[in-house]
């Protein structure tokens, strides 16, 4: 697993090659895994192929263009009906106060990083992505207002070997028995 760990990157060039249904099914399959508060589950996954819809969701998260080159959009959705009952009325966006929404992001989080080793794992490259608002993103794919979009993810064969970004030092994060 470290392998797959050390060797993953954000990727955001990718190969005019199609991503097989086996291996999308393999790393939604890592998602449907990941572990969540109380068990909730609380992810959804939208996959997008269509070049229209795509545009449409690039130019929402921040007009990055680069993700269109790849082929596959997985669009991560967290639902916090899982945690309330009534959310009918719901509005969920960037400023909501429900202390609920942190706990569907924070699991739906922990299935997008499966996502992006399980990724790794079978050969493809991905990208997460979330520079974007809730308001832009879910009218384009009819989510309802009481869902909440926790990253884009293009996915697809990479052409780029990008060397690993920075990261801060073990000792100048773990500290032992106590704060
Ligand atoms: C929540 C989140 C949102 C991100 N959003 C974007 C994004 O919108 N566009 C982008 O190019 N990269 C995005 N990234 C990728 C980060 O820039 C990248 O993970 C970081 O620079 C470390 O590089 P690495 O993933 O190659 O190790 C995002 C990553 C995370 C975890």
């Amino acid at each position: 697993m470290i392998k797959e760990i050390e060797n993953r990157r954000s990727i955001r060039k990718y190969l005019e090659k199609e991503v097989e249904q086996e291996k999308l099914t393999q790393i939604l399959e890592s998602a449907r895994l990941a572990p969540s508060g109380s068990n909730t589950q609380p992810w959804h996954f939208i996959i997008v192929r269509e070049k229209g819809l795509k545009e449409e969701l690039a130019a929402a998260d921040h007009n990055q263009r680069w993700m269109l080159k790849a082929p596959v959009f997985i669009v991560c959705v967290a639902d916090i009906a899982c945690r309330l009952e009534d959310t009918k009325n719901l509005y969920l966006d960037e400023n909501s106060p429900e202390p609920e929404l942190k706990q569907i992001i924070r699991d739906t989080a922990a299935a997008i990083e499966h996502i992006l080793l399980e990724a790794e794992h079978t050969g493809l490259s991905a990208c997460w992505t979330a520079w974007f608002k809730q308001a832009d993103i879910r009218p384009i794919l009819n989510i309802p207002n009481d869902k909440y979009v926790c990253g884009i993810i293009p996915l697809g064969y990479g052409d780029e070997a990008p060397g690993g970004r920075p990261r801060r030092k073990l000792e100048d994060m773990v500290r032992y028995e106590s704060w």
